[in-house]
């Protein structure tokens, strides 16, 4: 199901070889220690389809968590040419450490304190967020550079939109996801987190992931 307010800049539908490269990349994290907020196997597949289709060489990640989507990116087949992941919790810096700083020494580079990125010249074609977005790095989005946002992240992407407007510049985030859940029983904590309540949705939209590329801003 695709949902936006524009139409979307170009037409993305993973292909047998996308899904294929996101469910082996998701089904070996799924096991690893520590992958309880790994991407979903959807949203990888469409990542793996704007890869395929766009064909960036630099790409910037943010939140890398334990390297989900690092690991797609760099074993794309359309092989990107650069990989800077930020990444600031211990464990994953740690976990991503071992996982790539040997294996891809040439195409990966680590930044565990993104405050010491310089946003100047460096251009991204594309840019992943999948985890905490400082307002900052919004600069690093120039026209034409593709972003590419893992589940909702609702207030992360209205930051981006707002601050593009600034530069004179917008994006067209167009939603993929999962489809509609009708009728849903779940839980929830009550406000002093004391009981747990039964919480009822007439429908739910199912995670996916928010795409756009930037582009001067049209006056209506
Ligand atoms: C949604 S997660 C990022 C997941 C990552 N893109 C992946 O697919 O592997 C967002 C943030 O949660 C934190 N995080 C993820 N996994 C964690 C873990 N096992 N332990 C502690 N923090 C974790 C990291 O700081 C990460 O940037």
């Amino acid at each position: 199901m695709i949902r936006g307010k524009k139409k979307p800049i170009l037409k993305l539908i993973p292909n047998e070889i996308d899904w294929v490269h996101a469910r082996s990349v998701h089904t070996c994290y799924a096991k690893k220690s520590g992958s309880q907020h790994i991407a979903t196997e959807f949203a990888l597949a469409y990542l793996s389809a704007l890869v395929r289709i766009i064909r960036p060489k630099y790409v910037l990640e943010i939140g890398a968590g334990i390297g989900t989507i690092s690991q797609l990116l760099l074993d794309h087949p359309n092989k990107i040419t650069r990989l800077a992941a930020i990444e600031g919790n211990c464990f994953c810096i740690e976990t991503l450490k071992t996982r790539f700083a040997t294996a891809f020494k040439e195409r990966f580079n680590l930044i565990t304190d993104p405050t010491k990125i310089e946003i100047g010249e460096q251009y991204f074609d594309l840019i992943v967020i999948d985890g905490l977005f400082e307002s900052k790095l919004c600069d690093l989005l120039k026209k034409g550079s593709f972003c590419f946002v893992e589940g909702s992240r609702k207030s992360t992407r209205k930051v981006i939109i707002d601050k593009l407007e600034n530069r004179n510049l917008a994006i067209n985030f167009v939603n993929y996801n999962q489809g509609i859940r009708y009728f849903e029983w779940s839980t929830k904590y009550s406000d002093g987190r004391k009981r747990i309540l039964p919480k009822f949705r007439f429908c739910r939209i199912l995670k996916g992931c928010w795409i756009g590329q930037v582009t001067p801003l049209t006056m209506p």
